[in-house]
């Protein structure tokens, strides 16, 4: 999505707006729906393990609260561009950059300090209930009816090369 953005931006694509909200909808209905569920679960154990970690899990957790309004206003900030045109591209792209970042803090946090700790913390017999409720969903990229998958190959061929394999997006004008 950075990169779609950043050739908008230089003047190398022209918006296309359905690979936008295609890739809108993939971040609201992947990440929100299924994998957030499931890392909450692994915060509430190690709640039981360890206090250390509380002030980081408050925030993970508040922060998987607004996932639903932030990508509401990921949402809102394409609608303004789709009615806007070029004057509104800067809002939508400062929406997308923010998502962006606080999702890169939020994952760091979760893969620098959560997963190490619960590695160190949870029992075999944990891991396996927790392993056994992820297969739950099978393979969470692919999605039950293989929606996310479907979604995704969408955005590929939606998607200017490099990103994707679609049309080069420039306008034959
Ligand atoms: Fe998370």
């Amino acid at each position: 999505m950075s990169r779609v953005l950043e050739g908008i931006e230089a003047g190398r694509l022209q918006p296309d707006f359905t690979l936008l909200a295609t890739m809108v909808e993939y971040i609201a209905e992947m990440p929100d729906k299924l994998h957030h569920p499931k890392e909450d679960q692994i915060f509430a154990l190690l709640r039981t393990k360890t206090h250390e970690l509380d002030a980081q899990l408050d925030r993970l957790e508040a922060e998987h609260r607004d996932t639903v309004p932030a990508t509401s206003r990921l949402d809102r900030a394409l609608v303004s561009y789709v009615q806007g045109g070029a004057a509104a591209f800067g809002g939508f792209r400062d929406a997308v950059q923010t998502y962006i970042a606080d999702e890169w803090v939020h994952l760091n946090t979760e893969e620098g300090a959560v997963l190490p700790a619960a590695r160190r913390l949870f029992s075999p017999e944990e891991w396996q209930e927790i392993n056994a409720d992820f297969a739950r969903n099978g393979d969470p990229w692919s999605g039950a009816d293989n929606r996310y998958a479907e979604l995704f190959k969408r955005i590929a061929n939606l998607a200017p090369a490099p990103v994707g394999v679609g049309a080069s997006g420039l306008d034959a004008t």
